[in-house]
């Protein structure tokens, strides 16, 4: 068997252990090869890459990122762009590709497959807004590091009796901001699924304030959004690929938080710390399962399926059906942190 691997869209910690992974199953156990494209699609159509050995992959477990780059570039987006797939495939001698990305890389990948293009997905990113799957590598990870950062404000905010705003990554979902949050023991957790009151929120603070236990710590999800008409937000744009700019919501809030409360108010964006750094080590068995996974699907020609986590078991989902819908925080989940909401 000869196979392409791409890693594509935002990096994340466990994208090199996925491809270690794929490289020893399929060199190892299935007696084939494994190619590696460039920065994502862009380098299967451009036809740029590397022979990856296990002997090229040694070493990567640990690391973050991942060796053969990424990118946001589609094939559907680029003009000829399925066709320049399918003739670096035809020129490879490739039995098949797996893509190992989040919505929107799945999405192209979906696409391939109703096109008739061999392909199998991973699920990769720290949003972990994946819906077909319980989990995606990259998410404990940054959890972790964002848990890790909320422990040290701490310390700060209550030395200077300060609110410290902490927005954390995770697009439209606020899984990230939920479970780092609970573990960093926030005051409050602002998240898309639910849209925050400005007054609710002042008003926490302020009944913190009265119990003496002051130096709140508000983590804010990159995408959370006031209830509408109560806050105004700048209209945010979107970037060279079609996504919303996201970002910046922790600056709007903290001096409306500041005039209102008249408590200081400061800011950390963790923004790219989410995204790297070593992965842990569950990312690091996740994303090793995922990796054979992906190859025994490919051996089994399981095309236009992606490896999937249930229940503790990897399973295969049709691609069809694993990007269809984003998952959001279950309100089970975002009720254990309101229970320490002042
Ligand atoms: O999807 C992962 C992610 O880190 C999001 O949480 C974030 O909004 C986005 O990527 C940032 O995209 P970029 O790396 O293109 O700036």
């Amino acid at each position: 068997m000869r196979l392409g691997v791409l890693t594509s869209g935002g990096d994340c910690p466990g994208l090199n252990a996925v491809i270690r992974a794929v490289v020893r199953k399929v060199e190892r156990h299935l007696n084939g090869t494994v190619i590696g494209f460039r920065d994502g699609y862009l380098g299967v159509m451009e036809d740029r890459y590397e022979v990856l050995t296990i002997d090229r992959c040694r070493g990567i477990l640990p690391r973050g990122g991942t060796i053969l780059g990424t990118s946001r570039h589609q094939p559907y987006a680029h003009p000829g762009g399925v066709d320049k797939v399918r003739a670096t495939m035809v020129r490879r001698g490739l039995d098949g590709l797996v893509v190992i990305g989040g919505n929107g890389s799945l999405g192209a990948a979906r696409d391939l497959h109703t096109d008739g293009v061999a392909v199998v997905g991973v699920p990769k990113t720290i949003d972990n807004d994946l819906g077909a799957t319980e989990v995606t590598f990259g998410f404990d990870t940054a959890v972790a590091t964002a848990t890790e950062a909320i422990d040290r404000l701490h310390t700060t905010a209550e030395s200077h009796d300060r609110v410290m705003l902490v927005e954390v990554m995770g697009r439209h979902v606020g899984h990230i901001a939920t479970w780092s949050g609970i573990a960093g023991g926030a005051s409050m957790i602002l998240v898309p699924e639910e849209p925050f009151d400005i007054d609710e929120v002042c008003d926490t603070l302020r009944r913190r304030h009265d119990q003496g236990r002051f130096a709140s710590i508000v983590v804010v999800a990159e995408g959370a959004v006031p209830v509408e008409g109560s806050f105004a937000l700048p209209d945010p744009g979107v970037d060279q690929f079609g996504h919303q700019r996201l970002g910046g919501i922790a600056h709007l809030l903290a001096p409306e938080i500041e005039a209102r409360t008249g408590f200081e108010t400061k800011v950390v964006v963790l923004g790219y710390l989410q995204r790297g750094g070593s992965p842990t080590a569950a990312d690091r068995v996740l994303a090793s399962r995922f990796g054979i996974a992906a190859a025994e699907a490919a051996a089994d020609h399981e095309w236009g399926t992606m490896v999937a986590i249930r229940a503790g078991k990897v399973v295969r989902v049709p691609l069809v059906e694993a990007v269809a819908e984003p998952k959001v925080v279950a309100a089970d989940i975002h009720d254990v942190g309101k229970v320490f909401f002042a």
